[in-house]
This record gives C-alpha cells, structure tokens and sequence, in this order.
C-alpha cells in the first residue's frame, strides 16, 4: 500500500562550504531513504533548504566583511551546488530567507501568541558599553555555569552543548573587543514550555519505535521544561508580527524558532510552485502521512521537544488547549532519525580547527558515489566514527570497485563477447536458482532495514548478494564452458538477472552508477532521477518583502523508472562493451591524503 511520506532534512546553516561530516549526519542516510520510499512506491516530499538567520549567519558575514544577506546568498548557491552534485532528490531544498518562509513562520507565531503559549518577559540582555549598541548573545564569551568551560559563547556553551543566557556567564566578555558588557533588561517572548508538559509528555509515551536514546533524551528534557526566550537582540531574522514589535530594529525571532518551522514553509512552498497550492496538506494534515526528520545528535533537541511543541500549540493541543491556527491540526513527527558526528583523528570536523574535508573538494575529486558507499557502510549512523584516507581508500577499491565494479564489468563482458546480448536461459541449475533466491529474498531483507533507517545493515545485505554472485560465477565459471554454449548462457542470463537485482538494491545508495549500470544492461531512459538546480523568484507574499531570485533543486522523480523489486532482464537485448564503473584509487591515497587535505604527520 503506498503511503505519504514527509522527508524532513535538517537545514544546513548558510555560513560557510559544508563538509563531509555535515552531509553523512542529514544529507546522505535521508536521501537513501527517500530513493527507497519512491521505488517502493510511496509518495515522498522532501524539504529542507539553507539556514539563514541567526548569529551564525552574522558572524560569518562580519569575518567576511559582507552584510548577512550577501553572505547567505553566497552559502546558499555553494551548498545547492554541492548537493546537487551528491544528488540529494529533494522535491524542494529552499532558503529561510524567502518571503513564503517569513509568512508561515509569522502565522505560526500569531496561532501560538493567540492559544497563549507564548508570553513575554523581562530578561537581562548585553550592551557594549562603548558603543552603546546591544552585543548578540554569541558575542558574548565567558566561563560556562554549569561545566566550568571558559569559552562558552552568550547562546550555548559548546563543551557541555546546554543552552545559556549570556547573563549566566561567569567573567562574561565581549568577543569583539574585549570589554566586560553591561547588562539591561530587554523584553523577549519566551515559548511556555512547560504548558506542554503533559501533552509532550503523552505524545512521547507513544513513541515506542524510537531509538531508545532519543526518546530517553526527550522523556528527560519533557520532566524539566523551562521556558525559553524565542526572540533575540538582533537585526537580522524574521520580525515579529506584531504592533509594537514588528517596526523594532534589534528584535528578531530566534533563529531556532523560524529554521524548524522551515519543515511546513518549504513544504507550503513546493505546494505554491506546483500545480495545487494545498497539495502541502496531504503531507501535514492527514493523519495518515508519515513525518520522518533527518540531523545530527546536536539537533534531536529542536527535533523531539520544541518543534513538537510548536505544531502542538500551533494546533492547540498543548495542555491550555486552544483552536488550530491558520495550517489545520499539523502531523508531529514520526520518526527522529539522527546521526552522531563523524570525525577525523579523533577531534570533530570543524572549521575552527581546520582539519575539514569539503564536499565540492570530495566531489571534484571522487565524484558522488564513492562518498555516499563510504558514509553508507561506514558512517557516524551509531556512534562517532573517525573518517580516514585509510579506510575510504580501501572501501573504495576493494569492495565498490573489486565487489560491486567487478561483477558488473565481468558479467556484461562475457555476455557481450560470446552472445552480444543478454542470452537465452535453458535448463536452471540448482545453483543458478539458489543465487537468483538469494538476491529476490534481499528486496523484504533489504527493504525493511531501509525503512527502519538501517543504513549499514541495509547496503551490507546488499553486497552480500554481490559477494554470492561472484562466488556464483568462480564456481560456475561460463568462461570454461564453450563446448557447452547452452549451459554458458545460463550462467551468463543468471549473472545478469542478479546484476540487475543488485543494482536495482543499490540504487538508494548509489543513484549515479545505478543510472551507468541500468545502461550497461542495455536498456534506456531514467532509470534514478537526479535534482536539478532551478532559479525561480521569490513568490512573494502580503505585506512582507519579496527576496531576491534564488536557485532551489527540485527533480523529476516520479519519471524514474526504478522499482523496489526484481525486474527480469530481457533476453535478446543488445548489449555493449562495458566501461568500469569504478575506477580505482591509488593506495597512496590512503596514507597521504590528497593535498587539498593531506594526513597530518
Ligand atoms: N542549521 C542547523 C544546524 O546546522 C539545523 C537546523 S535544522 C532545522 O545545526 F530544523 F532547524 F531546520
Ligand atoms: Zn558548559
């Protein structure tokens, strides 16, 4: 039965290139995901765009001497370049500075306000004192209260990862210049966190197919809810909608608040780009749709509490109750699929510490796929995982290459040269149908592992099918075999039937090769569709500016012709003299590292 699927990735900031740590936490398992969903049938949206707002944006843009808009614009089209180039089939990957995005994100906030589970309070906010001019929270440094860290920043401490109010800061200081900030009080809206204590609480007690650490961590954060600001002293973000509010030059919604809301902004926005502007609801307001959302360990805060907290206020289900706002009663998450970090010797990939690997670098040099197997087989699914030359090197040549590459290459060679297309099967063996067994049980094995975000799992059951079919050819070997022509192009038919099962199972994982190997096979056509980038105008809404042109990837996915399931290869069709599919790389590689990112000695 096909179901709607929300694929809801997490929003890379726009301040700088991302690297590959960033797109093995949100952007590859998501996207395996989704090919998997679409080839099983179900009809799949997937959003997310660049993260725009905020102090990360504006830090960047003052270290780079641009205004935050210039740097945003800058970000956006690299990160659209790089995951256009990894094929991320996003139905929309979108920005959250778009005028669409301004207007949900402030309608939502107006059904909040109005079901009054937002209030406003006095909280002390940093002034410089020689300008006179308010210092953002992430300007502010000092030692951390709770862990004792002394670099904790006014918004968050980043060695315990707790959230902080600059006034918390022991020693607090001012990061542009030194000078010990004063403190005023600042009105801010805060989100009543704890008027969700029972309603978050419920709905966590049936989320009993989560991983058991995300749902621990959300059960503990849901026991002791604070309330917790929602604007922000600063320029540059959504402005409230509100009289007395919305004209204030230093007073944004917290980049938080408006980069989850991005879910249904994009959603909405892909609705408003196609041909029914309600098509959004069938993902949102049906409780049959499903909502599966995709990031790193550090985001499952925003994902498991506040964001379920905001569809439930916005709905007016929280424990003051309330009436929908302008969206309907919204769908809440399903699943909370996170990844933890992936590093490189052991310290976390970080631009600070300059030891990062971009993907544009990555692409460039390997292309999209080698880096999808890599963070397939051996990402940070789990548990932090050290990135190494070593490994990738390895992965690459001895199982893409000598596995995957080599059964492709050698199965459609010796059909081309002794038959020159896909031959005849007569009598089956107990052998051929054992093999052909092994890869049509792999789509249940397979599929079900995928559903389950399994990825490691999932792609190793995958390679096991191409493991047997070599072994199933050594055994057999066809090339043995030319006084028996018949038995030749049994093994040869059967050889091709599960190259094709294989790649019809690799497909998630390998979208690009899958497409080579598809034509390999002989057959034409999209066999896995790929995103394109598209430059479209701000769409514009009432009362609010309308951003400049922008580029977003959207596909054509619904064209491809990939199916979750064996499709018989069809005798007689001509084949071609292959071309490796994966070329190999060279093991020093593997213990010098290229030299945009050698291995530190
Ligand atoms: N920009 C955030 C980060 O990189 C993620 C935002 S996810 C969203 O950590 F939910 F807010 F969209
Ligand atoms: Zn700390």
């Amino acid at each position: 039965m096909s179901s709607r699927v929300l694929t809801a990735v997490a929003w890379p900031y726009a301040n700088g290139p991302r690297h590959i740590g960033h797109v093995s936490g949100f952007g590859v398992p998501s996207d395996v995901f989704s090919r998997y969903r679409r080839m099983a049938g179900d009809a799949v949206l997937m959003v997310s765009g660049t993260d725009e707002h905020g102090t990360p944006v504006q830090v960047q843009a003052d270290a780079e001497g641009l205004t935050p808009r210039e740097l945003a614009d800058k970000y956006n089209r690299v990160i659209v370049d790089d995951l256009q180039g990894l094929g991320l089939g996003y139905d929309l990957f979108t920005r959250t500075t778009t005028s669409n995005h301004y207007e949900v994100v402030q309608q939502l906030f107006l059904a909040l306000h109005r079901n009054g589970y937002v209030f406003t309070r006095t909280a002390m906010g940093a002034i410089s004192p020689s300008t006179g001019r308010t210092l953002p929270d992430r300007y502010v440094e000092g030692t951390c209260p709770i862990c004792g860290y002394d670099g904790a920043r006014g918004d968050q401490c980043d060695n315990c990862g707790n959230q902080l109010d600059p006034a918390d800061l022991i020693n607090p200081r001012s990061k542009i210049n030194g000078e010990v900030p004063v403190f005023v009080e600042t009105e801010h809206f805060f989100l009543d966190l704890p008027a969700f204590a029972n309603s978050l609480g419920s709905w966590l007690s049936t989320r009993t197919d989560w991983r058991p650490n995300v749902l621990k961590f959300a059960t503990n954060l849901v026991d002791d809810l604070k309330p917790r600001a929602i604007t922000r002293d600063l320029d540059w973000g959504v402005p409230l909608p509100l009289d007395g509010w919305r004209d204030q030059p230093m007073k944004r919604l917290y980049v938080w608040f408006d980069a989850v809301i991005g879910y249904l902004s994009a959603s909405v926005e892909w609705a408003r780009r196609g041909p029914d502007p309600d098509a959004w609801k069938q993902w949102w307001t049906d409780p049959d749709a499903r909502g599966y959302y995709f990031m790193g360990k550090d985001n499952i805060v925003f994902h498991s509490v506040i964001w379920p907290a905001l569809l439930l206020g916005q709905n007016g289900a929280g424990d003051k109750g309330g009436t929908p706002g302008a969206f309907g009663t919204l769908n809440l998450p399903d699943e909370i699929v996170s990844s933890e970090f992936l590093t490189m010797s052991g310290s976390k990939f970080s631009t600070s510490r300059g030891t990062v690997i971009y993907v544009t670098d990555f692409l460039k040099e390997f292309g999209p796929d080698a880096l999808r197997y890599f963070i397939s087989v051996a990402g940070p699914e789990n548990q932090d995982t050290d990135f190494t030359w070593d490994e990738f090197v390895r992965r690459t040549n001895f199982e893409l290459a000598n596995e995957w590459g080599n059964l492709v290459n050698r199965s459609i060679s010796m059909a081309h040269r002794g038959v020159g297309s896909v031959p005849k099967p007569t009598a089956p063996t107990e052998a051929d149908a054992a093999l052909l067994a092994t890869s049509q049980a792999a789509f249940d094995t397979v599929g079900g592992l995928l559903a389950r975000s399994k990825f490691k799992q999932a792609i190793s059951e995958a390679m096991r099918v191409v493991t047997a079919a070599n072994r199933y050819l050594s055994d057999q070997e066809p090339w043995k075999r030319k006084d028996d022509p018949d038995r030749r192009d049994t093994i040869l038919h059967t050889a091709l039937q599960v190259v094709q099962d294989a790649n019809t199972l690799l497909t998630p994982f390998l979208p690009h090769s899958a497409q080579k190997v598809h034509e390999a096979l002989g057959s034409g056509g999209v066999w896995a569709a790929q995103p394109e980038i598209r430059e479209v105008d701000d769409l514009g809404s009432p009362g609010i500016p309308r951003g400049p042109a922008y580029p977003v990837l959207m596909g054509d996915y619904a064209g491809e012709q990939a199916r979750w399931a064996s499709t018989p290869v069809e005798v007689g069709r001509p084949l071609v003299k292959p071309t490796p599919i994966f070329p190999k790389l060279d093991p020093e590689l593997g213990e010098t590292g290229p030299d945009w990112a050698p291995i530190a000695r």
